[in-house]
C-alpha cells in the first residue's frame, strides 16, 4: 500500500477526538484483575424470552431486508407500549425503529442540523451526543446543570438553557434520566421546556433511553410524551439497550411528528436501510412480555444504587448525591480537580475502572462516573479497593 498523503478528508471527521472512556477502558482491559465499571451497561445477558423470540425468527428464515422504518408488528408494539405507559397515546405513524439509540440520535441530528446550526445540550452528557452534532458540521452549545456543592444534587436552570438559544439554534437536546448524572427532569420543567420550544419554533430532542430506570417507585421518569401533541416540534429517542439489557443487539426507536415519517424512512435507507430483521422480533418480545423483567431490573439496580451511594459516602473525600435515575453514580472527590488523572490513578492503584467526568463535557470535570449495574460482589470489591485512595 502507498504511504503518500491521503486525499482530502472532512475536517469534522479528522477533528474527532478519542473518547476518554474508551481510552481508559482499552488500557484497563489489557491489565489483570480490574473491576470494570466504566461503560454504561449491565453485567447480565439479555433475558431468555427475548433471545428465544429472536432464535425463532432466525429459525423461520427471517433474514431479509425489512421496511426502512421497521416491521409493522415491532412499530405497533412500540406504539402500544408507549400508549400504555404515558398520559397521551402514541400512534403508529409516529414510530420509526432504528438500529440502536445512537443511530436514533444520528438520524434526529441529520434531520435537523445544517452546517453552522447550533444545538443547545443540557450537560454533562454522554459524549456521543456532542460528537453527532459536530460530525454534521453543527455547533454543540453545552449548558451545565447546576450542582449543589454540599448535597451534590443536580438541577436544571431552565432560563439558562433558554438564554443559550439564539437565532442559529435549531434544537435543545436533553437527556433525562441523565447519563452521567442520574438527574431526572421534574415534570413541571418538561412541560415548561416544551412550551418554550413551541413558542420559539425550535426542536426538543429528548433522549429517554433511561426512562424506565427510576428509583422513586414510578413506572417511568417524566416524559415529553406525557405532554406533547403529535405535531409538536419534538423527537424522542429511545433504545432497547438499558431497560431490557440489550446493548449488543443495536435496536432503538424514534417518536416524531407524523409528517417526518417518510423522510426518516428515506434517511434510514441511506444510513443502515433497516434494523436487523431477527433482532426486531426480539424487540417485540421485550415490549410485549418484558414488564416483569424491567421491574426486577429496577429493583436490583435500586439495591446496587444504595450499596454504592452508602459505600462512597462513607469515604471522607467523596461527595455524591443519590442518583434519581439511570445507573450511574457521578461523584466528586475533595482535593481532586483533574478527573482524567484521578481515573488513571484509580485504575493503577485501586484496579477499578471508572469513566473520567471530563469526557461528559461542560460541568463534568472533577467528577468520576461509576456504573452500578453490576453484581454485589463486584460493587463491594470496587468499594473496598477505592477506599484506601478516596478515604485518605
Ligand atoms: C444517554 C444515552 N443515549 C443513548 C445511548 C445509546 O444507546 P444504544 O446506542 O446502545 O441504544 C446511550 C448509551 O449509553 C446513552 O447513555
Amino acid at each position: 500500500m502507498g504511504s503518500g498523503t491521503l486525499p482530502g478528508l472532512r475536517s469534522q471527521v479528522t477533528s474527532i477526538t478519542r473518547s476518554h472512556i474508551r481510552a481508559i477502558a482499552e488500557l484497563g482491559a489489557a491489565m489483570e484483575d480490574v473491576v470494570p465499571l466504566w461503560f454504561g451497561e449491565g453485567d447480565t445477558p439479555t433475558p431468555e424470552f427475548i433471545r428465544a423470540a429472536t432464535a425463532e425468527s432466525l429459525a423461520r428464515g427471517e433474514t431479509f431486508y425489512t421496511p426502512n422504518r421497521g416491521i409493522g408488528p415491532l412499530r405497533q408494539a412500540i406504539a402500544d407500549y408507549l400508549t400504555g405507559l404515558h398520559a397521551r397515546p402514541v400512534a403508529l405513524n409516529r414510530v420509526t425503529a432504528t438500529l440502536s439509540g445512537m443511530n436514533a440520535i444520528m438520524l434526529a441530528m441529520q434531520t435537523i442540523v445544517d452546517p453552522g446550526d447550533r444545538v443547545v445540550i443540557v450537560a454533562p452528557v454522554w459524549p456521543n451526543v456532542r460528537e453527532a452534532v459536530r460530525v454534521l458540521g453543527g455547533e454543540p452549545v453545552e449548558v451545565p446543570l447546576a450542582r449543589d456543592p454540599d448535597s451534590g444534587r443536580f438541577s436544571m436552570d431552565l432560563d439558562r438553557v433558554l438564554d443559550a438559544c439564539d437565532a442559529r439554534t435549531k434544537a435543545i437536546f436533553v437527556n433525562s434520566p441523565g447519563n452521567p448524572t442520574g438527574w431526572v427532569m421534574p415534570d413541571s420543567q418538561v412541560a415548561a421546556l416544551l412550551d418554550a420550544a413551541r413558542a420559539r419554533g425550535i426542536w426538543v430532542l429528548s433522549d429517554e433511553v433511561y426512562s424506565r430506570l427510576v428509583y422513586d417507585g414510578s413506572a417511568h421518569a417524566p416524559s415529553f410524551l406525557d405532554h406533547a401533541a403529535p405535531d409538536d416540534p419534538l423527537i424522542v429517542i429511545n433504545s432497547f439497550s438499558k431497560a431490557w439489557s440489550m446493548t449488543g443487539w443495536r435496536l432503538g426507536w424514534l417518536i416524531t411528528p407524523p409528517g417526518l415519517g417518510d423522510l426518516l424512512g428515506k434517511l434510514t435507507e441511506f444510513n443502515v436501510s433497516c434494523a436487523t430483521t431477527f433482532v426486531q422480533h426480539g424487540g417485540i418480545a421485550a415490549l410485549r412480555g418484558g414488564e416483569g423483567y424491567v421491574a426486577g431490573l429496577v429493583a436490583r439496580y435500586g439495591r446496587a444504587r444504595r450499596t454504592i451511594v452508602e459505600g462512597l459516602l462513607s469515604m471522607r473525600r467523596v461527595r455524591v448525591a443519590e442518583p434519581e435515575g439511570a445507573f450511574y453514580a457521578f461523584f466528586s472527590v475533595d482535593g481532586e480537580s483533574d478527573s482524567v488523572a484521578l481515573a488513571y490513578r484509580l485504575l493503577h492503584e485501586a484496579r477499578v475502572g471508572l469513566a473520567p467526568g471530563l469526557a461528559f463535557g461542560n460541568g463534568g470535570e472533577a467528577h468520576l462516573r461509576l456504573c452500578f449495574a453490576a453484581s454485589d460482589t463486584l460493587l463491594n470489591r470496587a468499594l473496598d479497593r477505592l477506599r484506601p485512595v478516596l478515604d485518605a
